[in-house]
């Protein structure tokens, strides 16, 4: 396939408190990597690249071909880093010669609907070379000095990433190898590296599991309608 989508799943899960990698951790029966998976293998055809905790490359790889049904042959699993960024490298480092164009997901963001991936690789089947979903910010947002306002900032001027992110794979690489720091997500690496960045819309579907609210959040959202 010319489209590959890197999961990143390799987070120690700290703040989720749960005692292991949080892509491991269950939502029902099945893991956070496992549902973020039925979304990825719901797009058109990827080499799929999960990069998973080094100690639960096992894990990882049962998820996968669990949730890659007959496309098998589209699975890679690989050890991720200390890093977002690092784990990012890793996937970029596995795939294969033929990809043109490069999703990077959140395991994290397990929820995320098949028509998300569809929109962001719509885009960049458009040529657009560079995309990020992106949500309004709901909240009114202050910027602070210590415990003081110091201003508020016009969330007309604001939204909240997500992911998958889209890149040519060319641009995403170059970018990789230019990168000297880290940066907040994918977007922003590829944007310092002077690429322009064009915004779709995000979906409320694809919010983070970090924090064990986020994980009851996640529950409600799967657990099958009550008769
Ligand atoms: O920690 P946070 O939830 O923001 O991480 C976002 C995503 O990046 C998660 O899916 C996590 O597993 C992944 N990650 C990774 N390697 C790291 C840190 C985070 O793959 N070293």
């Amino acid at each position: 396939p010319h489209v590959a989508i890197i999961v990143v799943a390799a987070g120690s899960g700290t703040r989720l408190g749960a005692g292991g990698p949080k892509a491991m951790v269950g939502i029902d029966e099945s893991s956070i990597l496992r549902h973020a998976l039925a979304g990825v293998f719901r797009a058109e055809p990827a080499q799929v690249v999960v990069v998973a905790p080094a100690t639960h490359q096992g894990d990882a790889l049962t998820d996968a071909l669990a949730a890659a049904g007959d496309r098998r042959d589209l699975v890679t699993v690989v050890a991720g880093g200390s890093t977002r960024q690092e784990s990012v490298s890793a996937g970029l480092r596995a795939l294969w010669p033929d990809v043109e164009y490069v999703l990077v997901h959140d395991a994290a963001r397990a929820l995320a609907p098949a028509e998300l991936f569809a929109r962001v690789l719509d885009a960049l089947h458009d040529g657009l070379p560079a995309v990020l979903p992106a949500l309004p910010v709901i909240d009114t947002v202050k910027r602070v000095a210590g415990p003081r306002v110091r201003e508020a900032v016009d969330r007309a001027d604001l939204v909240a990433a997500q992911t998958p992110q889209g890149f040519r794979r060319d641009i995403l690489d170059t970018a990789y190898r230019l990168a000297d720091h880290e940066h907040t997500d994918d977007a922003a690496l590829v944007a310092a590296a002077g690429h322009p960045i064009a915004i779709v819309d995000g979906d409320p579907l694809a919010f983070k599991i970090t924090t064990p609210a986020d994980l009851d959040r996640a529950r409600h959202l799967v657990a099958p309608v009550p008769r």
